[in-house]
């Protein structure tokens, strides 16, 4: 792999090789695995993606935690249950294309996953897709996906973001009130938010033409979260709570309260059609202040 003079690969504790990026603004960890950025940590804070300690590291599986790419499908895949939730893209090997400083300091990879036989036995459309990922005192992540075929290709795209949080039941997210939502735990009954959202319980939602920044307040760590977007209509934001948590082998059990997924995506009714040649960029920026 190349890699910029602040970055190093390693490959000693898992199995899975990753690119450790170190700059004057931010450290992360980013692994071509499912083109999967698992850490960012920009000076003056803490770990802002949240990962799990139980989270798997091997080729085939997803990784828990960071930023899990869905694409392209979101969810179960509507016909065929044996295909993975949520998409090829979070479980195939990326390639690193360029990974490189940039002058004010930050560091910029580029990961890039092609159609072959497996993706088009799955999903068939030939496709390119460029994730960009740019570390600094922000950390931003642009998904760009082309159909290289010769009809609409119909997918759905999330960037399923895991936030680190010090407790869900202190913890608010604005910037979604007056959104229609998909509530996945009420046999996707569409309702409307009112306010902010505050949490009780599992949450498991699809927000629908919401393009406006999101914020996390963490009063308990102290910090504000906020998750701008751009060619993203849809936010879903999940949280398993104690007994949903307690079934996932890859989640910890007791590691619910300190999560949040608030994902920028185009899902459900804001799934796209890409026509033959278009690209679709999705990106989310994401940066932290102190204060709640
Ligand atoms: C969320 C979905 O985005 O991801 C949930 O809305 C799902 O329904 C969750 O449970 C985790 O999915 P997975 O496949 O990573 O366990």
């Amino acid at each position: 792999m190349d890699a910029p003079a602040a970055s190093t690969i390693t490959s000693s504790s898992h199995a899975l090789p990753y690119l450790s990026i170190a700059n004057p603004h931010a450290t992360a960890r980013i692994y071509p695995h499912g083109g999967h950025v698992a850490q960012w940590r920009p000076a003056g804070h803490g770990e802002v993606l949240w990962l799990s300690a139980r989270s798997l590291y091997q080729p085939g599986k997803p990784i828990r935690g960071g930023i899990p790419l869905c694409f392209p499908w979101f969810g179960p895949h509507p016909q065929r249950s044996e295909l993975p939730a949520h998409g090829f893209a979070r479980i195939r090997p990326w390639t690193v294309a360029q990974a490189s400083d940039l002058p004010d300091g930050r560091s910029r990879v580029r990961l890039s996953l092609a159609a072959d036989s497996e993706t088009l036995a799955a999903w068939p459309h030939d496709f390119s897709a460029e994730l960009t990922i740019s570390v600094g005192a922000t950390l931003e992540v642009e998904l760009a996906v082309t159909n290289r075929g010769q009809l609409p290709a119909p997918c759905e795209m999330a960037l399923h973001t895991y936030f680190s949080i010090g407790d869900i039941r202190h913890t608010t997210v604005e910037g979604l009130g007056g959104c229609t939502f998909i509530d996945k735990l009420d046999h996707g009954t569409r309702k409307v938010q009112d306010g902010n959202i505050a949490f009780t319980g599992e949450i498991d939602r699809v927000y629908l033409g919401s393009e406006a920044t999101a914020v996390i307040r963490d009063p308990v760590l102290g910090r504000r979260i906020s998750i701008a977007k751009r060619g993203s209509r849809s936010t879903v934001v999940w949280n398993p709570w104690i007994a949903k948590a307690v079934k996932m082998a890859d989640f910890g059990d007791h590691e619910w309260p300190g999560m949040l997924c608030v994902e920028t995506a185009n899902a459900a009714d804001d799934r796209l059609s890409l026509a033959p040649g278009a690209t679709q960029r999705m990106a989310a920026v994401i940066s932290v202040s102190s204060g709640a």
